[in-house]
């Protein structure tokens, strides 16, 4: 298996978003969109386009460059994307921490995919970009995404009005955090 990419079944796998991934990004959100409108911002019509989405890869492999962000796909053995994983927002500094997003395919719910996939997600945080904390932020009535982050040691910190414009609205929202227990003193002070 190539580097950077994780196992999650025998069908699945988890890999940062490459170059050439317009197409595949696009078809998985087209068979989604319905499936996602509730939980993610309004899309517009572009965004469902090879072209955009082949910009959102380019973009996604130059904040990994840089280190601002690091995005997945899950991918299932047709090549096929099924879902995504993401640690957005990675600050350093006094912080280390990073903002967890994810979704799965319709298709593919209820069989721990996204359960597993942050598992592994969360180990890459503490192993491989060695941050202190994940959070994530989920609807309150976003039961299926609570049950993931419970389920993989987050815990629930607060609530916060009015978070995020999700569906079109400013809407209130459920913070989880996971501390990822790796030693303070093995990190370097800076950005
Ligand atoms: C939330 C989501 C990622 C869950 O994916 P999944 O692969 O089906 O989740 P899993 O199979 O790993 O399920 C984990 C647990 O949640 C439970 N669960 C999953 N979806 C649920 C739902 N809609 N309602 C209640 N429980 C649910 C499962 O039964 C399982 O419970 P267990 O820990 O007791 O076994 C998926 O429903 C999704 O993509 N939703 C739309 C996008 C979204 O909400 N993203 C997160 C934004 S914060």
């Amino acid at each position: 298996m190539s580097a950077g990419v994780l196992r999650l079944d025998a069908e699945h796998i988890l890999r940062p978003v490459r170059l050439g991934d317009g197409a595949a990004l696009a078809r998985a959100y087209l068979a989604n969109r319905e499936h996602l409108a509730p939980w993610e911002p309004t899309r517009t019509e572009a965004f469902f386009s090879v072209t955009s989405q082949e910009q959102h890869a380019q973009q996604c492999v130059d904040d990994a460059t840089a280190g601002r962000s690091v995005r997945f796909v899950i991918e299932s053995d047709d090549g096929e994307i099924r879902g995504r994983m993401n640690i957005n927002n990675i600050v350093r500094g006094a912080f280390w921490s990073a903002d967890l997003g994810y979704w799965v395919d319709a298709s593919r719910l209820h069989r721990g995919l996204a359960s597993r996939a942050v598992a592994q997600i969360a180990e890459h945080s503490r192993a491989e970009l060695r941050l202190h904390r994940l959070q994530a932020a989920t609807l309150l009535h976003n039961v299926g995404s609570q049950r993931v982050l419970l389920g993989n040691g987050f815990e629930r910190i607060g609530l916060a009005p009015k978070y995020l414009r999700i569906a079109g609205e400013w809407q209130d929202h459920l913070l989880f955090q996971r501390l990822l227990e790796e030693p303070l003193s093995s990190r370097r002070e800076g950005p």
